[in-house]
This record gives C-alpha cells, structure tokens and sequence, in this order.
C-alpha cells in the first residue's frame, strides 16, 4: 500500500511570518497522523526559513508514525541528525536563494561527498533516502553508495501536467516509472515528492513498488481553508 508521508514545513512558514509560536507545526502533525499520514516530514534549512531547531527534537518525540528529516548533509545538519536520530534522513541539495527545493541531487556528481554521510547515519540505523531526478544514472549511483531509498523528485511531471497538457505528463510520467523499474532492479526502496497535488497524485500513486508520497504545500494549502483533518484524509483516499 503507497502510504502519505505529510511535509509540515509550511505550518512553520506562517508561524514564522509572524515570529511567534502559532501554528506550531508539532500540533499539525498530531493532526495529520491522526487523519491517516503515515510519517511526517520536515526540512530543516539552513537559513531556518521556516523549521526551526526546536520543531525537529519535538517531533522526534512526539511523531507516532515516523519522522523524515529532509537536510543538506552538511557537517551542521549532520550533527543534528545524529544527535536526533531520526527514523530517516532524506538528503536534498540546498540553495539559499531558492524558494523551495527544485531539482534531486546531483548524486553521480557527489557521490564522494554522499558516501561517508550515507556510512555515518546508516551506522546510526537511520534509513537513508536520496532526493533524485528521475534519471537512471542517479538513480544507480544511490543504490552504489549505500542508500536504503530514494525520492523521486516529481515536479517536473508536476509542472507538465498543470502547464503543458495530458501528453506531456505522460511523458514524464513514463520518465518517473522507468525510474522506479530501475530503482526497484537495485533494491531501493521507492519513494516520490514535490509539487503533487489532489489533481496529479494518483498516477504517481500508482507507479509500480511506489512506498511513500511525501506532500506538503497542496495539503496545508487547502488545509487553510477546510482544516488539516479533511485535507490529508481526501489526499490519503486518492492514493
Ligand atoms: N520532498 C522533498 C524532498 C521536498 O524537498 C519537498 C518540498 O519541501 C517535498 C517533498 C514536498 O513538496 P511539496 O511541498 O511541493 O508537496
């Protein structure tokens, strides 16, 4: 069964806004695991734009399901991680000056760099996931340097199917499943994120060996206006 994984970042986006406490995104996930998300994620970054130190250790405490600390495996966030061992890390490239994740990372091309992080948590029994564009030589470089999973990185089929028309998110959709196929031939573990929505989630959904759909801008989006409760459960039902 393809499980929902809730990002809670943007809950700390409007509490940051304002700089005080309210929405605590700890009482979000309370409220998305009891609406049925089965692991909640949260991108800790390193300009603290929204999740804040104290939201991860809290999390780590009180998430019933699991907890996904999204990170640049710099030797700060690294720290962090060990310190609160996390039921999976899943590594994502970083800019400051991007608005949200935009792109997987460049495995082949760091694969030096991923190795000793991978090593380093793996030996701390957290599971490692690889944020990747849908391309077989990431892909194959994930599963060479020790990752238990990774993360499909599904804007680019998002961004064709609400921009471009049905045959061009056919086609990356295709991309997407071909990955997965190759993925799967290696013996990661697969799971897909960012930029899905109640519109385009289900044939991601449906993608063969597919574990986890990490979402979270469209669900606290429509959560401001009908509650987190109905959100994640409309979600949880179209996957
Ligand atoms: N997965 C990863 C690795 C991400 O970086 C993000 C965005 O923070 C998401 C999933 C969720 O993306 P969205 O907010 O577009 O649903």
């Amino acid at each position: 069964m393809v499980t929902l994984g809730v990002n809670v970042d943007h809950i700390a986006t409007l509490r940051q806004a304002r700089g005080g406490r309210e929405p605590d995104p700890v009482h979000a996930a309370v409220l998305a695991e009891l609406a049925g998300a089965r692991g909640i994620t949260a991108h800790l970054r390193e300009d603290r734009r929204h999740i804040q130190d104290r939201d991860v250790y809290i999390l780590k405490q009180t998430v019933t399901t699991h907890l996904n600390l999204e990170m640049a495996p710099t030797s700060e966030m690294m720290k962090i991680a060990l310190d609160v061992l996390p039921y999976m890390v899943t590594i994502v490239p970083e800019r400051r000056e991007e608005r949200t994740t935009e792109e997987g990372y460049p495995v082949q091309e760091k694969e030096r760099e991923l190795t000793e992080a991978i090593a380093t948590l793996r030996e701390n029994h957290i599971l490692v996931s690889l944020f990747v564009n849908p391309v077989i030589r990431d892909v194959r470089s994930a599963a060479k340097i020790g990752a238990t999973h990774i993360e499909l990185y599904t804007g680019t089929y998002a961004k064709a199917a609400s921009e471009r028309g049905q045959t061009a998110a056919e086609e990356q959709l295709e991309t997407l499943k071909g990955a997965a196929m190759a993925a799967n031939r290696l013996n990661l573990r697969i799971n897909a994120g960012h930029g899905l929505n109640y519109l385009n989630v289900t044939p991601v959904a449906n993608i063969d060996n597919m574990e986890e759909l990490n979402i979270g801008h469209s669900i606290i989006a429509r959560a401001s206006l009908v509650g987190i409760d109905s959100a994640v459960r409309e979600m949880v039902a179209l996957i």
